[in-house]
């Protein structure tokens, strides 16, 4: 009998956009202070992308870096998701536009939508195409430009957000299983909580919709912060479980960057310490599906993992969406 197809990661890219807005910067534009910003969230400044730099853009510039990183060219692959939900346009997808800016043709490509989980679902996804056998490699992105359906006017929301992306590269392997597990969890009733109301087909876009700010973010952030910290736990629980190792075998734990106290909260529930969590959300604020990535990323830079360790991404976004994955590097 063949023997199982495991999946391999072949290597991590980021790219960050080189202009930064500080929370002085944030001072001037609405009623907010330094303090309360990184009393309340752990935000010191995040990246704002150009205006002529669509989500593509910085999807494909941290693609090239993870294809660097993965030693393969563009034509090797034979699949590119992107996990966004700012995407460049309504359609056609950025994957599309991504495979475009990487000269290949042929190969399919589409988006997927969850939120700031979505590179969690998009790990989940590249995992049973490569074991069922229908792809080989993949090119797996979180790219998201939060600034650019942000208002800018509204106080409770624009202190929290950011533009990036992060790229993954995964290939089949008859020897390595790198993703041991992932967990996935959604509901709905809460929709309301976190979203983007028009623009859409309940309201497409008409002069009132503009006039009314209804294609911006509306958060009501409280009960998002309750409710995060019980799932991210349980996700983060029920992934260890499903890949048979135990919390002490996890060298480093990558929340979701959205709130430092909710990031805080998540450790003590699963019973970890902060020096085992990585945190760059005082560089970054929340980036959505770019988080967990550009993340992870940016610890194998610095080496705060190594070849082999074994890592889990925990996240939650707008859906309500959650999940965890446990991968070694
Ligand atoms: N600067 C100064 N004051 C602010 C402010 C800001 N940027 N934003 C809100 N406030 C004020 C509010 O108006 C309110 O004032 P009031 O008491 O006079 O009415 C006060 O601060 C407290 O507001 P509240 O919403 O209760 O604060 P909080 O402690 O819950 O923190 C969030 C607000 C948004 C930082 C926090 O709820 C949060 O991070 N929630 C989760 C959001 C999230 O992660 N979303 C994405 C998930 S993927």
């Amino acid at each position: 009998m063949d023997k199982k197809i495991g999946v391999k990661i072949l290597g991590t890219g980021s790219y960050l956009p080189e202009k930064i807005l500080t929370n002085s910067d944030l001072e001037k534009i609405v009623d907010t202070s330094d303090e309360w910003i990184s009393a309340r969230t752990g935000i010191r400044e995040r990246r704002i992308s150009k205006s002529n730099e669509p989500t593509s853009e910085l999807a494909y510039k941290a693609s090239i870096k993870a294809l660097e990183v993965a030693n393969i060219s563009p034509k090797q692959l034979d699949l590119i998701i992107i996990a966004t939900i700012t995407p460049d346009m309504f359609f056609p997808s950025t994957a599309c536009f991504l495979q475009r800016k990487l000269g290949i043709v042929s190969i399919p490509a589409f988006d997927l939508s969850a939120a700031c989980s979505g590179f969690v679902y998009g790990i989940s996804v590249s995992k049973a195409f490569i074991e069922s056998g229908l792809y080989k490699t993949i090119l797996l992105v979180g790219a998201d430009e939060l600034s650019k359906i942000t208002d800018w006017k509204d106080k409770n929301t624009c202190v929290l957000f950011g533009d990036g992306a992060g790229a993954i590269v995964f290939s089949n392997s008859q020897k390595d299983d790198d993703i041991l597990s992932v967990f996935l969890g959604a509901d709905g009733l809460y929709s309301d909580l976190l979203f983007l109301p028009a623009g859409g087909s309940v309201y497409p876009a008409t002069e009132s919709t503009v006039s009314e700010n209804l294609h911006t973010i509306k958060m009501q952030g409280r009960e998002v912060f309750k409710a995060a910290v019980p799932k991210m736990a349980l996700a983060a629980e029920k992934a260890l479980e499903l890949s048979g190792k135990s919390i002490n075998d996890i060298k480093i734990f990558i929340p979701h960057q959205a709130n430092i106290r909710i990031i805080e909260a998540v450790a003590k529930k699963i019973g970890i310490s902060m020096d085992r969590v990585f945190v760059n959300i005082h560089k970054t604020g929340n980036i959505s599906s770019a988080t967990t990535i550009t993340a992870l990323d940016e610890a194998i830079k610095a080496g705060k993992v190594c070849k082999g360790d074994i890592v889990e991404l925990i996240t939650f976004g707008g859906g309500f969406t959650w999940g965890a994955a446990i991968i070694r590097i």
